[in-house]
Formats: C-alpha cells, sequence, structure tokens
C-alpha cells in the first residue's frame, strides 16, 4: 500500500520533470538523470507488480529480499528526483554554477548513507561488513590505482577550476586544443585539425599545461611572433615604421586591434655572421580556432609593405654578394618594369587612345603599388597625391556619413580611381580598399595634369566617369531613386566637365 504511494508520487514528479525539461532551459544532465529515473520507476513498477502475486508463489524470505529491494529503489529514485530539484532547477533559478562533478559526488555519497541506513534498518551488521570489506578495499584500490588517480584528478580539476570547457591549453608534447569537457576520468581536448585527445586527469596534472591567451581580467589573447629578415642596408627604424602602419591601416580576423601588432628588430646580426637585420612581428591573435589564417594574412601584410617600400626580404648572404646590380642589368630591369606598365595602362579605356610614346613616356613615371586583400588603398578626407591604375585585382569603394560606412560600388581591373580629388583638387570622396589581393599602378599628380593638358579628351572621359561615380555617392549619401539618379548624370557631367576644364585650364 505504501510502495502503491510512492509509485503515485513519483509517476506526479516524474510527469513534472518532463514538463520543465520542454518547457524551461535546464542544466545539460537533466535529460539524461531524467531517463534514469523514468528506467528506475519502471523497474519499481514491475517490482510492484511481482510482489502483489509473490507473497502467494515464493517463500516469505524471497518476499523479504523483493521488499529490500523496492525499498532500495524507492530511496535510490528519491533521492535522484531531489537531486534533480536541487541541482538543475533550483540551482540553475539562482544562476549557481556548479562543476558537473559537484553533482555525482553528492548523489553518490548520498546513496551510500542511504544503503548503509537500509541494511541497518533491516537488522544487518555493517561493522562486520566494513572489517571483511577493509581487506578487498585495499586489493581493489592497489589494482585501481591509476583509475583512482584519474579520478581524483578529474575531481580536483573541477573543484578548483583551473580547467574548464572552451580553454584553449598547449601540452607538455606541443599538442594545442580547446578543452571540450573534463570527465571523471580523462578530460577530452579536441585539436585544431579535427582529432579528439583523451587525456587521462592524472597525466594532465603531473605536466605543466599552458592555457593559451588566458591572462588575470584580461581578454583571451595571446601573443604571436611573426619573424623575418631585411638586409642591412635599410634602417631598423624605417623597416618598423612600414611594417606597423601597413598593419595598423586596416584590421585583421582573428588578430586584435590593440594592442597592436608592432614590429622590433630583435637583432642586427644573428650569431654575427649573417649580413641582415632579424625582425619580429608581435601580434594578439584572438581567433585560437583559426591561428594559420591570421598568422598567413600578417605574413602577406608585411611582405607587400615592404614591397611598396622597396625594402626586399632578406636573402643568405651568399646569394646577397654574388648578385650585386650592374648598370646594364639595372637598365633592362627598368625597360621591363616600363614595358609591363605600357600593357597594363593600355588596358585602361582612358588611355586607350595614347600613341606608343605617349604611353611610354607616361609609363616612365609610374609606380607599381601591391595591395593585399583587406588593406585601405586611400582613405575619404586624405590628400590626393595619385591617380591609381587597377591592373589586377579587385577593390571597393565605401563612404562614410551619418556615422556608417557603406559600400557604393566595387571595381574590377582594369579600371581607374582617385580620379575626383585629383581632378576637383580636394581630398578624396571616399575610401578605396582591396577585396582581393590587388595591383595598381599610381600616377604622380602632375604626370596626370600634364597629360589631361597635352590630351583635353581624356579630361572629357574622365569626367564623364567621375560624374556618373559622383552622381552614385551622391544617390548612396542622399537616398536618390533610380530616376532621379538618370536625371542628375548629365547636369553633373556638364557642370563637372566645365570645373576640370577650367581647373586644369583646357580650352573647349
Ligand atoms: P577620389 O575621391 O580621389 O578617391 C576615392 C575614389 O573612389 C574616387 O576618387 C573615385 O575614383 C572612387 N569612387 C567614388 N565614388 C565612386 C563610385 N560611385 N563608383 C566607383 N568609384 C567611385
Amino acid at each position: 500500500m505504501q510502495q502503491l504511494l510512492w509509485v503515485a508520487t513519483f509517476g506526479g514528479a516524474i510527469v513534472a520533470a518532463a514538463l520543465v525539461l520542454r518547457f524551461l532551459p535546464t542544466q545539460p544532465g537533466f535529460r539524461v538523470r531524467l531517463r534514469r529515473s523514468v528506467l528506475l520507476y519502471i523497474g519499481l513498477l514491475l517490482l510492484v507488480a511481482v510482489l502483489a502475486v509473490a507473497p502467494r508463489i515464493v517463500s516469505p524470505t524471497v518476499v523479504s529480499g523483493l521488499e529490500f529491494a523496492g525499498d532500495l529503489l524507492i530511496i535510490v529514485i528519491s533521492l535522484n528526483l531531489l537531486a534533480m530539484a536541487i541541482f538543475d532547477l533550483a540551482f540553475r533559478m539562482l544562476r549557481f554554477r556548479y562543476p558537473e562533478i559537484v553533482h555525482d559526488v553528492v548523489v553518490g555519497l548520498a546513496y551510500v548513507v542511504a544503503i548503509v541506513w537500509l541494511m541497518h534498518r533491516s537488522g544487518v551488521n555493517i561493522a562486520s561488513i566494513v572489517a571483511t570489506s577493509a581487506v578487498a578495499t585495499a586489493v581493489i584500490g592497489l589494482s585501481l590505482q591509476s583509475t583512482l588517480g584519474s579520478v581524483i584528478g578529474g575531481l580536483a580539476l573541477q573543484l578548483d577550476d583551473s580547467l574548464s570547457a572552451g580553454d584553449w591549453i598547449e601540452l607538455e608534447s606541443g599538442l594545442q586544443g580547446c578543452v571540450k569537457q573534463v570527465r571523471w576520468r580523462h578530460t577530452l581536448v579536441e585539436t585544431r585539425d579535427g582529432d579528439t585527445l583523451i587525456v587521462p586527469n592524472n597525466q594532465l596534472l603531473n605536466q605543466t599545461i599552458k592555457n593559451l591567451g588566458k591572462r588575470d581580467e584580461s581578454p583571451l589573447q595571446r601573443r604571436v611572433w611573426v619573424n623575418f629578415n631585411v638586409d642591412f642596408r635599410y634602417s631598423p627604424a624605417e623597416v618598423t615604421r612600414v611594417v606597423d602602419r601597413a598593419l595598423a591601416e586596416a584590421s585583421i580576423p582573428g588578430v586584435a586591434a590593440t594592442p597592436r601588432p608592432s614590429t622590433v628588430c630583435v637583432d642586427l646580426a644573428g650569431a654575427g655572421r649573417d649580413s641582415f637585420a632579424f625582425y619580429g612581428t608581435r601580434y594578439w591573435l584572438t581567433d585560437f580556432a583559426n591561428p594559420d589564417v591570421a598568422s598567413s594574412v600578417v605574413r602577406e601584410r608585411i611582405y607587400v609593405a615592404l614591397k611598396r617600400a622597396r625594402i626586399p626580404l632578406a636573402m643568405p648572404a651568399a646569394a646577397h654578394f654574388v648578385s650585386q646590380d650592374e648598370p646594364m642589368r639595372e637598365e633592362r630591369k627598368r625597360e621591363k618594369a616600363v614595358a609591363s606598365a605600357m600593357q597594363a595602362l593600355a588596358r585602361v579605356e582612358i588611355f586607350r587612345d595614347l600613341s606608343h610614346e605617349e604611353l611610354e613616356s607616361l609609363a616612365a613615371t609610374v609606380d607599381v603599388w601591391p595591395v593585399s586583400r583587406g588593406e585601405v588603398i586611400t582613405r575619404q578626407g586624405a590628400t590626393a597625391n595619385w591617380l591609381y591604375v587597377l591592373v589586377d585585382g579587385e577593390v571597393e569603394v565605401r563612404v562614410e556619413g551619418a556615422g556608417e560606412e557603406r559600400r557604393v560600388n566595387t571595381l574590377s581591373a582594369p579600371n581607374f580611381f582617385g580620379e575626383m580629388a585629383l581632378m576637383a583638387g580636394a581630398p578624396r570622396e571616399a575610401t578605396v580598399a582591396a577585396l582581393t589581393d590587388v595591383r595598381c599602378i599610381r600616377v604622380d599628380k602632375d604626370h596626370f595634369r600634364a597629360l589631361l593638358q597635352r590630351r583635353p579628351e581624356i579630361a572629357g572621359d574622365v569626367a564623364a566617369v567621375l560624374a556618373e561615380r559622383r552622381v552614385a555617392l551622391m544617390a548612396t549619401r542622399e537616398g536618390l531613386d533610380a530616376d532621379a539618379k538618370s536625371r542628375r548624370v548629365e547636369g553633373e557631367r556638364t557642370r563637372i566637365l566645365s570645373t576640370v576644364k577650367a581647373f586644369f585650364a583646357l580650352g573647349d
């Protein structure tokens, strides 16, 4: 009768717990614990059914054994449900976080106490059991030494909070990974290559683990070094300035904006033999899952920044001394550069009608300007000194207004940009950034101006493009629709053309 009362109470509690699981956020282990309670409950139901007919079929000793099992099940289910109410519901509502292992230890101890009490109530001599089991316990303890060490290790790891899920760690073997779960016996660590390491907890406690990027009260960031070498001919001040400026210009995914990446000269001659200085760029990694991508982009930026500044990366000393440039070789290199610039310029609409000589003299004055993906080529509001001819790659044009930056257009090679500020003698109207790795040619403003004066029809072509772009800029800033936009274009084109002509003192 009493057991039927328990059966009804547990049934109600299990239904309530199932509703909680359905409608309220619970601890991750709640579902497993509920399933365990349901299984035990089914066991109890079966036992109660058996007990109803057992007295008629089996001996009283078996019946009392079954009753003992029934009481045991009632206690275990009660403890399970109570633990769920306390740990999964009350603690959750109070936002009290606890290591999962604490739940297991408390419930485990409660089981032991309850079983001992039940045995005592049934007249079992606990003291004699403890005495005989001591020897067995010692034997088992010795044979399970390492397992017990791991279990105690797991307990210590969870209780002192030194490792928790989500931490990125490096083991003494050099393997790095993200802690997924600290379990009783082992800890699961997932490497970046998608493998899972199962590290026994006692081993984890017996080595120095590096917790990557974890500092007291600081955001999760880890300092990473990128080393490179540059020839002695270039001053360390110039090298560090060029690299740091390029790295500060535009953000890099996975690299902290603050503290900024910074470069230092580490040594002037490694081992006193090399003919180059050693540099190191330090940056703070924020994306621990993809350190290789950030490191590669930082290297790309360093490479192009040095290339733009015409600072070559160092070559081994032996190769360095035998490859000194003679004047003839220099001249050949220059001729090659001019020929390649001519080819690139000729592909751009506005330069199509230039004669071979005109193209050649323009190409002799230009500058090759490589830019890596994500870098800003020119910024809105900056002073303009060059027209950029886009030879390879794709750029985006962004304009800032009302506190936010919006994309106005994207340009693909062959094309040009930077004409607005040059023709109007005003600051840059927009920011242009590289969407891919980009190769540009920079035409200096004086040479561009001289060209327009010699070939006024180019000014007309450029002004036509400029008018379209300016209207698109206005449309973005003022939100014009397609009709209003096309009405504006003609008026703007005429107005801009006459302003440009006046500015360049061109005839009609
Ligand atoms: P400038 O103002 O010198 O510098 C930024 C450049 O972005 C600008 O010249 C144009 O070349 C380019 N630009 C501005 N607006 C547009 C647009 N709507 N479409 C394409 N390019 C543009």
